[in-house]
């Protein structure tokens, strides 16, 4: 993977994590990268354009109206000279400017002038991050092809935790390179398709029916097929863990709308059906709030069958994947059940985990799998999510060979 020669405009908002821009500059040097740094109106209350210009040996550009930045090289032509625009870190704000289209300091102007590819890297406060203002921001950013890297989970500059840190240097690295200089790679050529996440069923405007899946391992399986060279298309349903990288992402709630969005990513060589997928929905949900009334039972729940993605994506017909993967989350006679729902659904494996609330494998980093084939069953020994994937997506590339 060689990044020698590329040219990156970075654009580094306010924020307490700014100071890793100052890494993330050191690193892209390192890489052979050209560096041009500009800095949003807030930036420089955490860090100096000097730091920035010292390491990235280049002129820093902070000002919209400096008649010598615009004499030597104008905003439009900072915009386009780049390969890749990347903004970390990327604050609430400038995402939120970005998904308006403001135009209102430097940073927001290149980014709306610019023809080239965008990679961001949030950092905010976890609520921040959470806010609808945020999540329909990011939304609007990705369907634009936005690629987004992280943010990070864990202990935050303000004393909470949760989503919101900034990903590490590296990480920022790995992602530039897996947009600038993608790794051949054995899936090179290959597309796959993944759900993963929960779905929401709606029961009224504010009630629905959900499930305990946090989305990681899914995630983690797109990741890792994009990291081997695959085209990545990502069916996720609303979870809270970062989009990977370098895929690209449909947001979904119901199944219904899972189910349609994978017809719609068809044909693919490779399906991962990893999504928690709501067996049940409300056969008709209400169009207001459901409403207590004083004395009158609870309200009963019609409940009507949602269409099995997995059944119909390994159903013989002419565009069916080349290798369709399920998983079976059982809480008992985990193999046996394994191996009676890989049949019973048509596909080719079965990942099959046991979810009892003792294995905290439900939510949690860690899994412990056996992979169901046609050949038999292998006990994987227990690993973080991202190994189970990184397994999978090798074993499905040596299949696919
Ligand atoms: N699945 C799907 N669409 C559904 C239900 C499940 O695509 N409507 C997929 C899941 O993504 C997973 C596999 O089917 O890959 C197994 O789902 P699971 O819920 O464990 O199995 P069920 O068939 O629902 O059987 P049971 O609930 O009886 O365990």
């Amino acid at each position: 993977m060689n990044l020698l020669g590329k040219r990156i405009l970075l654009i580094v908002s306010g924020g307490i994590a700014a100071y890793k821009a100052l890494e993330l500059v050191r690193l892209l040097r390192g890489a052979g990268c050209g560096v041009t740094c500009v800095l949003s109106r807030a930036a420089g209350h955490f860090v100096t354009p000097l730091s920035l210009q010292a390491l990235s040996e280049s002129r820093v550009y902070t000002d919209l109206f400096s008649l010598t930045d615009e004499s030597e090289m104008g905003h439009i032509q900072l915009s386009r000279a780049a390969d890749l625009l990347v903004v970390a870190p990327a604050s609430a704000d400038l995402l939120a400017r970005m998904a308006t289209g403001l135009a209102d300091d430097l940073a927001a102007t290149v980014l709306l002038a610019t023809d080239k590819p965008v990679l961001v890297a949030p950092a905010m406060n976890v609520r921040m991050w959470q806010h609808p203002a945020t999540v329909a921001n990011m939304a609007t950013l990705a369907a634009r092809g936005v690629q987004v890297v992280g943010p990070d989970e864990g202990a935050m500059a303000c004393n909470e935790f949760g989503p919101g840190r900034l990903a590490e240097p590296p990480a920022i690295l790995a992602a530039i390179t897996a947009l600038l200089a993608p790794a051949p790679g054995p899936l090179a050529g290959k597309h796959a398709l993944v759900t993963s996440g929960p779905t929401h069923e709606p029961i009224d405007p504010v009630r629905y029916i959900a499930n305990r899946s946090s989305g990681r391992q899914g995630n983690a399986i797109a990741a890792a097929l994009a990291a081997l060279g695959a085209r990545v298309t990502l069916v996720r349903g609303p979870v809270t863990v970062p989009d990977p990288a370098g895929v690209t992402v449909v947001r979904v709630e119901t199944a219904q709308q899972m189910l349609d969005a994978c017809l719609d990513a068809l044909p693919a060589d490779i399906a991962v059906c990893a999504a928690a997928v709501a067996d049940w929905r409300v056969a008709s949900a209400a169009s207001g709030k459901i409403k207590k009334s004083p004395g009158a039972p609870p309200p009963m729940l019609d409940l009507v069958p949602n269409p099995d993605i997995l059944a119909l994506l390994s159903a013989p017909r002419p565009d069916r994947p080349r290798l369709v993967v399920g998983f079976a989350a059982e809480t008992d006679a985990l193999d046996e059940n394994a191996a009676a729902k890989r049949l019973r659904k048509g596909c080719d494996w079965i990942v099959a985990n046991d979810v009892s609330p003792a294995t905290g494998i439900m939510g949690g980093e860690d899994n412990t799998v056996h992979l169901v084939t046609a050949a038999g069953i292998e006990d994987w020994p227990r690993l973080p999510k991202t190994e189970v994937a990184q397994r999978l997506a090798a074993r499905i590339a040596a299949t696919l060979a």
